[in-house]
């Protein structure tokens, strides 16, 4: 990447820094005064949704035609991968009445993320030998690239109930309360085992933990390491699982298909080695799927700060075994992702910052929302200051982007603010050359979460017999709308519960005899009388970039 040299920044970005600066003194001096930018009304809040938000543009999403969830309606680059043939591993398999196990285990764990690390600990303690299977490198994942946090409401001033109602009203309270019950209430005793086992969060020199506001919250409760949270986190989990001898792990190894029993009780799944480029069948008594989210569709052609293999691998096959899929209609666009420079398109710009007081300014250099909405709506008012109004800031390819102001923290909050509370972030631009104290950066939405995903229930369990779920591939906890630092917490919570509820079923189940893929043929009757190309094939485990997708 080239050197960030602001004398050399294009003229549009100097005219409008100069603005942006001129305002900053009166802006600083009116946050000292306890002042900030009004919330938008309830009303006010849905219009803009309805007008600005991607998820609003009804001709991005079509009814899905097969399977469980026929009828509802997706984004379109989701319904063609869910109406997908079987890869040719599969069909290969197919052909054989009886497949044969390769590898045989207790719990089978499909996904190395934090949800897949969380599971396969608590199922292993359970007395239970565990395989976890991941398609890149175990912790290679969404949870390790997460900044700002992870939320519990743990201090005096704050409670699981009020952490229920803000979860709740983020998600527009299409949310399933059980599972938003279970994500509040075991919070802390999560934080508790996450510092047993060696995370270190930020703390102040009492001992007592620092916490942060995120938008949509009425208390702080965001938990940091810094702003690599994230990496922190699956440091630590990962080391606890790799150091557990009834752990093994697998990995470049992708699953891509679910295998069943005459009874319809999963009992085990397909995998294909990547390197070795052969296919390993696995018998389990019981399935977790853990595989992440979908960033890596680029819905819309948005760019995205998600990790490589977020390709909603997990969805594509628990929905061709059988199982529904909920709250899919809406994605979550995260505020700020980077505009500029543009090889870090999308990339995320956590809202840690603006938790830490810095706004979202426009090219004339004035503040348009308060930086703490619920995100669905911060993303809203972005794309309309930068498509109705044209107030956004032009980029070198044509691009748009909106300041984060974030020298403004050091103002607020003293010297060293930014550099100790963003170690990531600014060390990384610094050695750009951009330096976070005097530089704001250039952000618009990137495509970040998916909200919905798998139906469980309150243990991770789904509706099929001896398969799990937890962590992004689920739906039902964060309804329409995830707030900040709800899925490190969600990936934990949900991990543990479905690794204690596997290892018991595995217990008190067996083995199943069975392993076969009699749910593929209704299915594919289906895309056979659909008229599916039979080269659109599912999952897909990476991106194809530079690729023209067939329709
Ligand atoms: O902005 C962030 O750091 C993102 C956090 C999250 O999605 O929970």
């Amino acid at each position: 990447m080239t050197e960030l040299n602001p004398m050399e920044l294009p003229d549009s970005f100097r005219d409008s820094l100069r603005m942006l600066e001129r305002s900053r003194r009166e802006r600083v001096a009116a946050v000292r005064r306890g002042e900030s930018f009004p919330l938008l009304s309830l009303p006010d809040r849905q219009a803009w949704l309805e007008e600005f938000h991607p998820d609003y543009r009804y001709d991005q999403r079509r009814r899905l035609r097969i399977g469980p969830s026929k009828g509802e309606a997706v984004p379109l680059e989701l319904a063609e991968l869910l109406e997908s043939w079987p890869r040719s591993s599969t069909l290969a398999l197919l052909n054989d009445d009886a497949p044969q196990h390769d590898i045989e285990t207790d719990v089978l764990v499909i996904g190395g993320g934090g949800a897949g690390a969380a599971a396969a600990i608590t199922a292993a303690e359970a007395g239970a030998h565990v395989l976890i299977a991941t398609k890149l490198r175990f912790g290679d994942s969404n949870t390790l690239m997460a900044e700002g946090g992870i939320q519990v409401a743990d201090q005096e001033c704050d409670s699981p109930i009020l952490h229920f109602l803000d979860a709740m009203g983020g998600g527009h309270f299409t949310n399933d309360p059980e599972l938003v019950e279970r994500l509040v209430s075991d919070g802390p005793e999560v934080l508790r085992w996450l510092e047993e086992i060696g995370v270190l969060f930020d703390k102040y020199p009492t001992g007592r933990m620092m916490v942060r506001h995120g938008g949509g919250t009425s208390r702080k409760r965001l938990h940091s390491a810094g702003d690599v949270t994230g990496l922190e986190m699956m440091r630590v989990i990962r080391d606890q699982a790799e150091n557990d001898p009834r752990i093994s792990v697998m990995n470049f190894c992708a699953a891509v298909e679910l295998l069943t029993d005459d009874n319809g009780r999963v009992s085990g799944a397909v995998l294909e080695r990547l390197v070795k480029k052969d296919t390993v069948v696995v018998r389990a008594k019981a399935v977790i799927v853990a595989t992440g989210g979908l960033g890596r569709l680029h819905l819309q052609d948005f760019p995205t700060s998600n990790h490589y293999g977020a390709t909603a691998d997990g969805l594509v096959m628990a929905y061709r075994a059988g199982l529904p899929l909920r709250d899919l209609k809406h994605s979550q666009y995260h505020p700020t992702g980077i505009a500029f420079p543009e090889q870090k398109l999308g990339l995320l710009i956590t809202e840690k910052f603006r938790g830490l007081g810095a706004q979202l300014i426009n090219r004339h250099g004035d503040e348009f929302v308060n930086s703490l909405e619920p995100r669905d709506v911060t993303t809203a008012a972005i794309i309309r200051e930068c498509q109705e109004y044209e107030n956004g800031v032009e980029t070198p390819s044509g691009g748009q982007g909106i300041w984060l102001d974030i020298p403004m923290i050091d103002l607020l909050h003293g010297r060293g603010t930014i550099e100790r509370e963003f170690p990531g972030r600014f060390t990384e631009f610094l050695s750009k050359g951009v330096d976070l104290r005097t530089m704001p950066l250039l952000a618009y939405p990137t495509l970040h979460y998916q909200n919905g995903g798998v139906t469980i229930h309150g243990d991770g369990m789904t509706d099929m017999p001896g398969l799990y779920a937890a962590g992004e591939v689920t739906g039902g906890v964060h309804g329409n709308n995830r707030l900040m630092g709800n899925a490190l917490l969600e990936i934990l919570v949900f991990g543990r519960r479905a690794g204690r509820s596997a290892a018991e079923f595995a217990k008190s189940h067996g083995a199943s005899k069975g392993l076969g893929l009699s749910h593929l043929e209704s299915f594919m009757r289906r895309l056979e009388e659909l008229n599916v190309d039979r080269s659109r094939t599912a999952p897909v485990l990476l991106p194809s970039y530079g690729e023209v997708k067939p329709l």
